[in-house]
């Protein structure tokens, strides 16, 4: 805000609106006004007001529906109006509305010095609140999370808002972009802190079992359930949930979610009881929501109850310049890990890895930074340590099939192929869990079954 306030004012009577200039020039603000209400927005751009004085009652344009179009605009002025005496519906509306205050007419000018000095104040109080948050989250805050391109200072700002709500957010990017460190800022951040962060990765567990334990079950809800099971819902009550890989859901546990986000509510498996909820829910996805929902597979009224804020992750080959700076912050991660120390990569390296795709994204560089610290063994890491692209690709050869031994048996020799086959999957997709599911054309949610029964780490 510039050292001296500028003030807008919206008055359609000529003699009311020229008294008013003169009372807010003399108090040596910046004044400019107009009679109509559809100048307002204009005026707003050209003009930038701190505060506006809005007459409610306007020929073309009434005051609550300028006021409305503000009321979602991030660096809204502030706004007082001014009514008639007696409409304090009106009055209500307005302030219901965004406003920090009103006068009623005929003006009292003393009331209005007033009130307009504690509008202005108010306003750059939150203004400096405002920035304080932003600026810390992107220093302090998101200290897990490196990156300064602009791409990555929009999802510090995002995050900086948007923790504090209540609000759901749909966290979006590919594999390995960082949604989870994103989800786990927002619940760092938010008045919830204190409480419980609770994930679920809605692929890896199988449907049948995926309901029990999102919203537990009663003993003897069904065969196994031996005992009563509270479920991740109520795990998290007081805290944040997470669902990871939100678009794998059923229709049925689609619809039971939605029920969620609009009651608030859950039952558990087996139940009669209608249990409340406190949760903030994030949700995370690698897909094209909108894609499954045009296809059908996702429902529409979850997707915009999901979507009321979307935060999203750029790609690791969108944001380059980043890349020197993750580098160094992965290598002293996983040097402390790992005990080793390492003097860092030669520049034939870091070439090499600023220009590979990165289909994998920020978990890939971590997975080939990783192994060239323990190949490098405390010396530079070289271009022969790191392999992005995957050995067996580049050679297009070499596969070393599990030989195949009747005495081993069917079970074993399709077990052991099956390892195989996931495993160089992955390893051609970058440890990105869709593309290696696309590559073999199956669905994520039985690569992820299958890498549960394999033993075929997550990482
Ligand atoms: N901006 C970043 N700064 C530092 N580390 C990062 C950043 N983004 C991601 N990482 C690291 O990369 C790895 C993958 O991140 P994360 O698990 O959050 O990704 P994801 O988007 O949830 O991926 P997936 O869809 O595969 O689950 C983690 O080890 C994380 O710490
Ligand atoms: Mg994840």
């Amino acid at each position: 805000m510039s050292p001296v306030a500028r003030i807008l004012v919206v008055d359609d009577e000529p003699l009311a609106r020229e008294a008013l200039c003169d009372l807010l020039s003399r108090e040596q603000y910046q004044v400019e006004s107009t009679g109509e209400g559809r100048q307002v927005e204009p005026l707003n751009r050209e003009f930038r007001p701190d505060l506006i004085l809005l007459d409610l009652r306007l020929p073309d344009l009434d005051g609550l529906s300028v006021l409305r179009q503000f009321q979602q605009a991030p660096e809204a002025p502030g706004f007082v109006v001014m009514t008639a005496y007696g409409s304090s519906e009106a009055a209500i509306q307005a302030i219901k509305y965004g406003a920090f205050d009103y006068v009623t007419k005929p003006l009292n000018f003393e009331e209005l010095r007033v009130v307009v000095r504690r509008a202005l104040e108010h306003r750059r109080l939150t203004e400096q609140v405002a920035a304080l948050r932003e600026n810390y989250t992107a220093a302090v805050g998101v200290r897990n999370m490196v990156g300064n391109s602009p791409a990555m200072q929009e999802v510090y700002k995002m995050i900086g808002r948007v923790a504090p709500s209540e609000a759901t957010v749909l966290i979006r990017g590919e594999s390995g972009t960082g949604k989870e460190l994103v989800a786990e800022a927002l619940h760092a951040h938010s008045p919830r802190s204190k409480g419980p962060l609770v994930k679920i990765n809605c692929a890896a567990i199988p449907e049948t079992l995926l309901e029990a334990e999102l919203f537990g079950h009663e003993k003897g809800a069904f065969t196994d359930a031996r005992q009563q099971h509270l479920g991740r819902f109520e795990q998290a009550s007081g805290g944040t949930i997470v669902l990871d890989e939100v678009a794998e859901l059923s229709p049925g546990t689609q619809a039971k979610l939605l029920r969620v986000l609009q009651e608030r509510t859950i039952e558990r498996l087996g139940g009669q009881r209608t249990i409340a909820v406190d949760v903030r829910i994030l949700a995370a996805t690698a897909c094209d929501l909108e894609q499954s929902v045009r296809g059908g597979q996702f429902r529409e009224d979850l997707y915009y109850r999901l979507n009321v804020i979307a935060i999203n992750l750029p790609r690791l080959r969108d944001r380059r310049d980043d890349l020197p700076e993750l580098i160094e912050h992965l290598l002293r991660k996983h040097e402390s890990r790992l005990q080793v120390s390492s003097p860092g990569l030669s520049p034939e390296a870091l070439d090499l890895l600023v220009s590979y795709g990165w289909p994998g994204n920020v978990r890939q560089l971590e997975n080939v930074l990783q192994r060239a610290l323990i190949l490098a063994r405390g010396r530079p890491i070289t271009p022969e340590l790191i392999q992005p692209e995957s050995p067996l690709a580049a050679s297009g050869a070499g596969v070393s099939w599990p030989q195949f031994d009747v005495s081993r048996g069917f079970h074993q020799t399709v077990a052991a192929v099956e390892k195989r086959l996931i495993t160089e999957a992955l390893e051609l997709a970058g440890g990105n869990r869709t593309r290696a599911a696309a590559l073999l054309k199956i669905q994520r949610r039985l690569l992820y079954a299958k890498m549960q029964e394999h033993g075929i780490a997550d990482e």
